[in-house]
């Protein structure tokens, strides 16, 4: 691997083989979403716990300082909203240039595989591999969005991210599956993060899937809404930053969302 790719994978996925993103790209296909109105304000206390942020560049230009120093993610696909026809009907939104421009470490590009566009998005994506690379830039496949969550199993998932390794992505990002989780991540090649998806019911839940996920092999998270839609984002972050960085087990890590909720920490 050339210097470039391996010093931008390196600023994501740490020294420890492991990695904490905050993506706050939701208003892409759904607009001003819950707790993300204002990006620049809900990221203002969590930033510095994430090793990288991810979203679009309309929000990166307008709503995120130049200086904040932690590596960005850009989304480039899209093209198509909650109120549309077909959530998977996306195309690349960012060109190879803008990416450089705006100093990306990565890029990222949702894969609908089942539905009525797959074809259309694994072409994209391997077309977005084919430019990215040219530049040492990584490129992140987000799998298993739109309708197709609701297909949360080992076999769907490992097909989306073994396919979506094989066109070329660097990292995947899937969902957390609670049977077969560790089948998901043995059959693809290349390090796969998990997202939270819609908020849980309790705040416990979210520590176990996340310490779950990491013990049956992802090198980490991708994970939005269940700590900016928290009442204690803060609290949230730090706690999933101790499971993923530091080892904690989800009682641990609730231990100390207690404590920083309390400001005992
Ligand atoms: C959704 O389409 C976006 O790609 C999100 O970045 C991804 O789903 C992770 O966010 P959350 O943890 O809120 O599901």
């Amino acid at each position: 691997m050339e210097w470039g790719m391996r010093n931008r994978l390196a600023h994501l996925v740490q020294r420890d083989g492991k990695a904490l993103f905050l993506p706050i790209d939701h208003g892409y296909f759904q607009g001003p979403t819950h707790c993300l109105e204002r990006p620049g304000e809900t990221i203002k206390p969590i930033w510095k716990y994430a090793d990288a942020l991810m979203m679009t560049r309309g929000i990166l230009r307008n709503c995120i300082d130049p200086t904040m120093p932690k590596p960005i993610i850009l989304r480039v696909s899209g093209a198509a909203t909650v109120v549309g026809e077909d959530l998977a009907n996306e195309g690349l939104i960012t060109s190879t240039k803008e990416v450089i421009r705006l100093n990306a470490a990565a890029v990222s590009m949702s894969v609908f595989i089942g539905s009525k566009y797959e074809h259309q998005s694994l072409s994209n994506l391997a077309q977005l591999v084919d430019n990215c690379e040219n530049y040492g830039i990584p490129v992140m496949a987000v799998t298993a969005v739109g309708k197709e969550l609701e297909r949360r199993e080992a076999r769907y998932l490992a097909l989306c991210c073994r396919v979506a390794a094989e066109h070329g992505a660097r990292v995947v990002k899937t969902y957390y599956c609670s049977d077969g989780f560790e089948k998901v991540v043995e059959g693809c090649p290349v390090p796969v993060v998990v997202a939270g998806g819609p908020k849980t019911e309790t705040q416990r839940q979210v520590f176990d899937f996340v310490y779950d996920s990491i013990q049956k092999g992802a090198v980490g998270v991708n994970l939005g809404r269940n700590i900016w839609q928290s009442e204690h984002p803060v609290a949230v972050i730090r706690a999933i930053r101790a499971i993923v960085h530091e080892g904690y087990m989800p009682k641990e890590a609730h231990e100390l969302f207690e404590k920083v909720k309390a400001g005992k920490s």
